[in-house]
């Protein structure tokens, strides 16, 4: 008996038991090595494909298992069953990213956050795919690929471009209430755990009676809000580039299990066609002031992967899994949304990646789709014989009760501007001249101007009379700002 014969026995994956992991199969002890060794060829094919694609963006993430609590009754606005009853949990995976840095970026690199949550819900899987903040960069998704094309690397260059993203932000000023917010402190939290998540979007929900509801999705730190100044995270970054992961999972190892308060922002169907900025304009918030927060419950992440790649890398999130009592909107952003992830998943992972593990939901799954790679669960029909359908052999059936009610649309079929005339400077203006203080406002400028560093002065300047138009005094701190890193930079030669 040797020191390991409890061990498990190593294997080829066909399952044959193997002598030597030490040594190739040579023609004496000098080699060559022999073609017969088969364990060697698997060996090295299987290390060519241990890469899949990178998500083309949100690449670099962390993420973990917890659990979902209802702890208010919000059944008069959604019959999802997530919400059924007080008290009720649900088991969920949540994942968090950066949006532009390859998989290899640095953590504490300053970008917009994804908030991703998938509840595994007992009618299915619910994915919200959200950011840690209010609003996107644009509101119509024909620009989304010309928009990441100028936060990813300059084809010549292979750099990234200031003034490839001022350019575009300078043409597109919706742009400018969610740049506010990334070049705010709320642009470089700590670590996953001191931000707020939001679904962005306005989603709708539907109730028992079928009335709908426009609704937001909020969740708000436990943790409260801890930031980075660029200084500090450029300190951190040179002494470790994985910080978030550190934290997030250092934090769930010692049982410190992070907690966020999920809110709704509920408006009636009808209020859609009466406020003043477009409900599904993805560039606006809802102000607080005439759609307060409702709490719904609260989350716990208290369970670190057991393997980063099978749970976290393949994790497949996408607006297109949704569940009875919640719906989508007419908001144009999540209608193409509603398309790309699914396309990006089964590029990405493969044809019937919402079987793998962590994406299969935790409820029964009976569909018709047949055959392709990977297919390893045979059939999804719930009977032998019923491979098509209708069927009169015993297989899934339609369920009415689960039908959504109708959604009002209106309008002519055209390639057009939101319906409305948008002030797209108000909302950010709110933020800059109102909610921050002095210190959070000169951090803001500060970090604007460091952004700007090395963009094309007509780019810039260009940028700079939209911050004008958000409020004289934003532009004003930006230019001052940018005079004193100007100073600083001559002094220093
Ligand atoms: P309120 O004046 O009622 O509240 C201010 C909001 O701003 C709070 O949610 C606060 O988050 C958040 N906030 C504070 N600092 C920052 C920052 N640096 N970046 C982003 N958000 C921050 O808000 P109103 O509804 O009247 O809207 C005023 C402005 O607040 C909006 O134009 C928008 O820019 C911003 N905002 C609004 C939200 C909304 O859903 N209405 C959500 C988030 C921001 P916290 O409570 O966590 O401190
Ligand atoms: C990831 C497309 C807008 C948040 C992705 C991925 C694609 C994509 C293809 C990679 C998916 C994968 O490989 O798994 C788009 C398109 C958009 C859009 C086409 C607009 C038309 C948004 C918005 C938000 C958002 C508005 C937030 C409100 C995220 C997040 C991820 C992601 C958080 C990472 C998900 C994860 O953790 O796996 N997006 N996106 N995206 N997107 Fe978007």
């Amino acid at each position: 008996m040797t020191q390991d014969s409890h061990r498990p026995r190593m294997t080829t994956t066909a399952g044959a038991p193997i002598a030597s992991n030490q040594h190739s199969e040579t023609a004496g002890d000098r080699g060559p090595v022999l073609m017969q060794d088969y364990q060697l060829l698997e060996k090295l094919a299987h290390q060519n494909r241990e890469r899949i694609p990178e998500r083309v963006v949100h690449a670099k993430g962390w993420g973990a298992f917890g659990t979902f609590t209802v702890t208010h009754d919000i059944t008069r606005y959604s019959c999802a069953s997530i919400f059924g009853q007080v008290g009720k949990t649900t088991p969920m995976l949540a994942r968090f990213s950066t949006v532009a840095g390859e998989m290899g970026a640095a953590d504490h690199e300053r970008d917009v956050r994804g908030f991703t949550l998938k509840f595994y819900t007992d009618e299915g899987n619910w994915d919200l795919v959200g950011n840690n903040t209010p609003v996107f960069f644009i509101r119509d998704p024909l620009k989304f690929p010309d928009f990441i094309h100028t936060q990813k690397r300059h084809p010549r260059t292979n750099l990234r471009s200031a003034t490839a993203m001022w350019d575009f932000w300078g043409q597109v000023p919706e742009s400018l209430h969610q740049v506010t917010i990334l070049m705010s402190d709320r642009g470089l939290p700590q670590d996953p755990t001191f931000m707020d998540g939001f679904g962005s979007h306005t989603y709708s929900f539907w109730n028992g009676n079928g009335e709908r509801f426009w609704v937001k999705f909020h969740f708000k730190t436990r943790q409260g809000h801890r930031f980075y100044t660029n200084g500090e995270a450029a300190g951190i970054i040179g002494h470790t580039r994985e910080g978030y992961q550190e934290a997030l999972f250092g934090k769930i190892e010692r049982g410190e299990f992070p907690r966020w308060t999920m809110f709704v922002q509920i408006m009636p169907e009808l209020d859609a066609d009466k406020t003043p900025y477009d409900p599904f304009d993805l560039t606006k918030v809802w102000p607080h002031g005439d759609y307060p927060l409702i709490e719904v419950g609260e989350f716990e992440l208290n369970r670190n992967a057991d393997n980063y790649f099978a749970q976290i890398e393949q994790a497949a999130f996408s607006p297109s899994n949704k569940v009875r009592g919640i719906g989508y909107s007419p908001d144009k952003m999540l209608q193409a949304r509603v398309f790309s992830y699914a396309d990006a998943h089964r590029y990405r992972l493969g044809t019937h990646y919402e079987h793998l593990p962590v994406n299969a939901p935790k409820c029964p799954v009976h569909h018709y789709h047949k055959d392709g790679q990977m297919n390893f669960f045979g059939q999804a029909t719930g009977s032998t014989d019923a491979y098509y359908e209708p069927n009169s052999r015993g297989g899934a059936v339609e369920d009415p009760s689960f039908a959504e009610p109708p959604l009002r649309l209106s309008g002519v079929a055209a390639r057009q501007p939101h319906r409305q005339v948008i002030d797209d400077y108000e909302q950010p203006r709110a933020l800059h001249d109102r909610v921050l203080t002095d210190a959070e406002r000169a951090r803001l400028y500060g970090n604007i101007a460091a952004a700007m560093e090395g963009a094309d002065e007509d780019v810039v300047e260009r940028a700079l009379v939209h911050f004008d138009r958000i409020s004289p005094a934003y532009g004003a701190g930006i230019r001052a700002a940018r005079a004193q890193k100007a100073e600083t930079a001559v002094a220093a030669e």
